[in-house]
């Protein structure tokens, strides 16, 4: 009996470690050699309070973001699925190679967002549709997926606006957008606001 629940525990250990290994394939790139085109992104990424000029939001913090993301985001951008004109021509020109070693970079650059927490009681409750894809503490449980944790909460709000009348389509979170009452969507961007999490670095 025993065996055969040890035989079952480690066949899920094996499975866990192939999901991750699958994950993180997606972005193994070099930080170190992203360092130098991450300086033109901190550009803009890396000064407080910058912002989209319109409609008018901070450009999101990327410090701490999960690479895999970072570099999905990118692709999006440079192929046309995720439209944004600035970003795109940012992203036109990168090679697959150049876009993961960015993403290594920024997402090493971040604060603490393993233990992170925090934040507003609030909106607790009704993160509680969130969290198992965005964490309990907003820390992303899937390497794709972004985390929220203390991103900014005009970028996050005006992300969610677009899930919801299709303007950013995803078709896992613009599942998820629908489902949110429309007065609810600035407490959920504060919320995650609030939490300790990302962080606008800039360059040394
Ligand atoms: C001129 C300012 C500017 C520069 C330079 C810039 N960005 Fe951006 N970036 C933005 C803005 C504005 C957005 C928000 C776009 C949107 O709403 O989709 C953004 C969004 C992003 C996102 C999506 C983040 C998320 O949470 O979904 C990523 C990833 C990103 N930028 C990476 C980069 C990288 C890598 C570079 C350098 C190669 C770069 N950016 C350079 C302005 C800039
Ligand atoms: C089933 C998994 C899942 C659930 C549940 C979920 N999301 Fe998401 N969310 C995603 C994925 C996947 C993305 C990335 C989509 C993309 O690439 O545009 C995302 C993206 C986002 C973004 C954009 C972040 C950025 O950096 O641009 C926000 C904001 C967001 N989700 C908020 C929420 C909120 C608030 C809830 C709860 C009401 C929620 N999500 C529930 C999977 C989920």
């Amino acid at each position: 009996m025993n065996t055969i629940i040890k035989t079952v525990a480690s066949a899920a250990t094996l499975f866990l470690a192939c999901g991750f290994f699958a994950q993180t394939a997606y972005a193994d790139g070099d930080a170190e050699a992203g360092k130098e085109l991450g300086y033109t992104c901190l550009g803009c990424h890396g000064i407080e309070g910058y912002r989209n000029a319109y409609p008018s939001y901070r450009v999101p913090k990327l410090g701490g973001q999960k690479a895999a993301y970072l570099s999905l985001a990118l692709k999006g951008y440079r192929d046309g699925s995720r439209e944004h004109p600035t970003m795109a021509a940012q992203a036109t020109s990168l090679s697959d190679t150049e876009i993961e070693d960015v993403a290594a970079y920024l997402a090493s650059i971040g604060g603490d967002t393993v233990a992170a927490g925090g934040g507003e009681q609030a909106g607790l409750e009704k993160a509680q549709a969130c969290i198992a894809c965005h964490g309990q503490n907003g820390i992303s449980v899937n390497a794709v997926w972004p985390t929220l944790a203390g991103q900014h909460e005009d970028y996050l709000l005006q992300s969610l606006k677009k899930y919801r009348d299709g303007s950013r389509s995803d078709p896992v979170m613009g599942a998820q957008a629908v489902l949110v009452a429309e007065e609810d969507l600035a407490v959920l961007a504060r919320y995650f606001a609030s939490l300790e999490g990302l962080e606008t670095t800039r360059p040394e």
